[in-house]
């Protein structure tokens, strides 16, 4: 079914922000400019800052629903404090039933922690004026050591604290492997390899039944094996409300020039799902024009999907492609297939690679060999070595001869595609072995080849217009893993076999590959 996507200016996110007080904010802004300029860029990759603007954090304090009377607010990684005090300007501003704010802040830059303390003194100021009790809270603690104790549900159960909402643009940086954090987060069963997502873990955690989660992160989470255990926790903790996208990559933190793909979450702690889930987009932090729809929740996370992957269909071309792809049900694993990341990593097997094919040696394929749907070996530049040494050594880094469908793990953001497949046919390349490298992905049965049709049909499926555009719909990066295209599900054996039969010397031009998979998979059903 396909959901019509409303182009809509958020009347209430407008008439909010037309009478909402954002003093504090707008000079929080100032403040984040002369931080940003003060702080080197490395540094603050180091620390993983990258501070909200104003109007992000106006849209996110938004997101929160519930009138409480009595409201406790955490702030993970606050910065100079713009999430809290967005909140509380926009808390005072509802006038609902609101009698007492608490903020608890925690932060470990000691650059940006006078800037943080003097916000909340001013969302005091605030509060008080508009007869509310204040009480702000700023801790100096690195966050994750300061609650990972404290979490152990059942554990300390009763003397954790609890909040009524969480807000957070929690630090990007990938946690080190022999780094005191991994520890600990590894001791609480915290599986992460981001900071961002042991932050949105915990505060998720600290929630009380019913609270209120908004985030804003990068969209990595939404699949891909690393976030497997979040992802999993999260949709089990956690109802999904609302997701938003940022449609350019560099449009959200564009003074930083922070090229990720941001989303913002809101989520309420209980373990019931919604019907719904609100998907909405802008370009960038003009949230005047977004364009919002509400899709069912499991049409966002699949039912049995043991990956939980989160699909962002943000308009009807996108849900038309959930819908397409819906005729596809067969899992690879039905069709006696397997996929793997080739075995060849190059720097590690250097002592082993040749530039040229020569005697004792097997073909060694890259990327690089890819020519209109097809492996090309050898190549012509010397780029890339073309050969790997065949010894008893190097036999388990190798696949016997046969057809295999290759993948590209890796493509250029400005690539046109993200999902590109070539296959490899022996009889064009004649060698026993060969050895795919550790860039590209390739498509097996049982460690052998395919059968000629089988490879050739599954490579135009593959290199569809339609696959690539699903593919985009739950991943927002140019990486495709093993493990995304194990999940994903492809048409019957015999369709594939049938899709084989159109391709001949060379990968049919985009709009064959299209017309003759529509053709073919949509009149034999
Ligand atoms: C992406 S910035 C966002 C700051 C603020 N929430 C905002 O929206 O502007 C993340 C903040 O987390 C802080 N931070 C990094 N690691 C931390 C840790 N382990 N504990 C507490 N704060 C941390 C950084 O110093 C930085 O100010």
């Amino acid at each position: 079914m396909i959901y019509e996507a409303v182009l809509i200016v958020i009347k209430r996110l407008s008439r909010l922000t037309r009478t909402m007080a954002t003093e504090i904010t707008s000079q929080l802004d100032h403040v984040r400019r002369r931080v940003s300029k003060s702080h080197q860029r490395r540094e603050r990759s180091r620390i993983g800052q990258f501070l909200t603007p104003a109007p992000i954090a106006h849209f996110m304090a938004g997101l929160f629903q519930r009138d409480l009377a009595e409201v406790r607010i955490l702030d993970a990684g606050a910065g100079v404090g713009v999430l809290s005090a967005a909140v509380v300007e926009a808390f005072i501003s509802r006038k609902g039933r609101l009698r007492s704010l608490e903020v608890v802040a925690y932060e470990n830059d000691g650059l940006v922690l006078p800037y943080l303390e003097s916000a909340l003194g001013r969302c005091k100021g605030a509060c008080t004026k508009a007869g509310i009790t204040f009480h702000g809270e700023t801790r100096a603690n690195d966050f994750v050591a300061a609650r990972i104790p404290l979490t152990e549900e059942g554990l300390f159960a009763g003397e954790t604290e609890r909040f009524t909402h969480a807000i957070l643009n929690p630090p990007y940086k990938k946690i080190e492997g022999q780094s005191q954090t991994r520890r600990l987060l590894d001791a609480a069963g915290m599986e992460v390899s981001n900071l961002y997502a042991a932050f949105v873990w915990l505060a998720a955690r600290m929630l009380e039944p019913g609270g209120e989660l908004v985030a804003i992160t990068p969209r990595s989470f939404c699949n891909g094996p690393y976030f497997r255990r979040f992802r999993l926790a999260l949709l089990d903790m956690m109802a999904l409300q609302r997701l938003h996208v940022f449609e350019s990559r560099d449009k959200a933190f564009s003074d930083d020039n922070v090229l990720q793909e941001n989303v913002i979450l809101h989520a309420v702690r209980a373990r019931r799902k919604p019907k719904h889930v609100t998907i909405s987009s802008s370009e960038g932090s003009d949230f005047r024009r977004i364009s919002v729809r509400r899709v069912p929740y499991e049409h966002v996370v699949l039912p049995h999907d043991r990956d939980g992957f989160i699909h962002l269909a943000l308009n009807d071309q996108d849900e038309d492609v959930m819908h397409r792809m819906r005729r596809f049900g067969t899992p690879l694993d039905e069709l006696g297939i397997d996929v793997s990341t080739g075995r060849v990593v190059d720097f590690r097997a250097r002592e082993h690679l040749r530039l040229r094919p020569q005697a004792g040696t097997a073909p060694l394929v890259y990327p690089c060999h890819f020519d209109r749907g097809f492996v090309r070996w050898p190549a012509e530049s010397d780029r890339k070595p073309n050969a790997i040494v065949s010894s008893e050594e190097t036999r388990s880094l190798m696949v016997p001869a046969g057809h295999y469908v290759l993948t590209k793990r890796f493509s250029a953001k400005e690539e046109r595609r993200r999902v590109v497949a070539a296959i490899y046919d022996p009889q064009r390349v004649r060698a026993p072995f060969v050895g795919f490298e550790n860039h590209l992905n390739y498509f097996h049965a049982g460690g052998k080849g395919l059968s000629p049709n089988l490879a050739k049909g599954l490579s135009l499926y593959l290199n569809s217009t339609l696959l690539d555009r699903y593919f985009r719909l739950f991943s927002g990066h140019t990486q495709v893993n093993a493990t995304d295209l194990r999940k994903m599900r492809y048409p019957t054996r015999a369709q594939m076999v049938r899709l084989g039969r159109h391709v001949n010397n060379c990968m049919p031009d985009q709009k064959a590959i299209d017309i003759t998979l529509e053709k073919v998979c949509c009149t034999d059903g």
